[in-house]
């Protein structure tokens, strides 16, 4: 139900978008409506840079898109002031953090990931000290800023590796970490918001490709994880300063689990349109209790 503060106060909320992700907008869009927030859309490459905008305390704001101007109108707008789903403002102007830093955050936070080399090297010596650290071959090589799992490549012998290091690294650009490879039963994906794991679905693994998330038509279904995998979740998300994110777990045949990365913005209309959880309505209603509690601050 709606409280006196809901109808005295015009809420916005502003989208930053590609208009890549249409789902993705009309959930959010769909959201808006039933709450009576004006839903403000921002297409980041039409966006007229030079505006000097002055966002307040019901502006809630949320980066749908990826591209660069996107990522760029975000920071010009994120502000002391206005709601976003970052524990403080400036952790959205610093953003993008790129799968190095996260998982070093994410294994100061204590937090189980796979064995990781955060720098590659050409060295063979090293290498083969590392190969050894990974538990042996094969062994993955991600690239940062790669997503649908390109980038993320399964080495599995001393010739490749040297051959792979030499290549990636002739233009001087280590961007490149060094992972144990897990032989997992399970590919969690896990919606967080707020202190809460909101949903979950499972990824099956696809025939031909170590990479569960390659290729258009991905079998997902949805399935609730432990405990002890949602609190890693919970705590992945929160150690990058956000408060929310989908999270990409690793579960061997042991149950041990492994975070692999954290996303946001992510896809979240795929676990939406599998569980029927309304996830979009659940940010909205976040980002609004969140404006509620700072105005009583005031
Ligand atoms: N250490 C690993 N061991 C085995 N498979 C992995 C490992 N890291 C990633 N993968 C596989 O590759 C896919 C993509 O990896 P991820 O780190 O999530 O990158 P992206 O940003 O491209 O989604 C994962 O969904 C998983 O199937
Ligand atoms: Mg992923």
């Amino acid at each position: 139900m709606l409280n006196y503060w809901h109808l005295i106060a015009v809420m916005n909320f502003y989208c930053i978008t590609d208009d890549r992700n249409p789902t993705t907008n009309k959930l959010l869009f769909e959201a808006c409506q039933k709450r009576n927030i004006n839903f403000v859309k921002i297409v980041g490459k039409e966006y007229d840079m030079s505006l000097s905008v002055d966002l307040g305390t019901n502006d809630l704001l949320y980066r749908v898109g990826t591209r660069q101007e996107s990522i760029i109108v975000e920071k010009l707008l994120l502000n002391l002031k206005c709601v976003s789903l970052y524990d403080d403002y400036l952790t959205g102007v610093k953003k993008p953090v790129n799968v190095i830093e996260s998982s070093i955050l994410h294994l100061k936070a204590h937090i189980p990931i796979p064995k990781t080399i955060f720098a590659l090297t050409n060295n063979r010596k090293l290498l083969l000290k590392y190969v050894e650290q990974l538990d042996g071959f094969p062994l993955i090589i991600k690239a940062a800023g790669g997503s649908h799992g390109v980038g993320v490549i399964k080495v599995d012998s001393a010739e490749t590796l040297f051959s792979l290091a030499d290549y990636l690294l002739v233009h001087d650009n280590n961007d490149f970490i060094l992972r144990e490879y897990i032989d997992y039963v399970h590919h969690a994906r896990l919606i967080v918001l707020g202190n809460k794991v909101i949903d979950s679905i499972e990824y099956k693994r696809v025939r031909g490709d170590f990479r569960s998330n390659v290729g258009h038509e991905l079998e997902v279904n949805k399935k609730k994880f432990t405990d002890v995998i949602e609190e890693s979740a919970v705590k992945a998300v929160h150690s990058l300063g956000w408060e929310f994110g989908g999270v990409d777990v690793l579960i061997d045949k042991n149950g041990n689990h492994y975070l692999i990365e954290v996303n946001m913005p992510c896809f979240f209309p795929r676990c939406q349109m599998i569980t029927g959880t309304d996830i979009a309505g659940m940010m909205i209603g976040y980002l609004l209790e969140k404006a509620k509690s700072w105005s009583k601050q005031l």
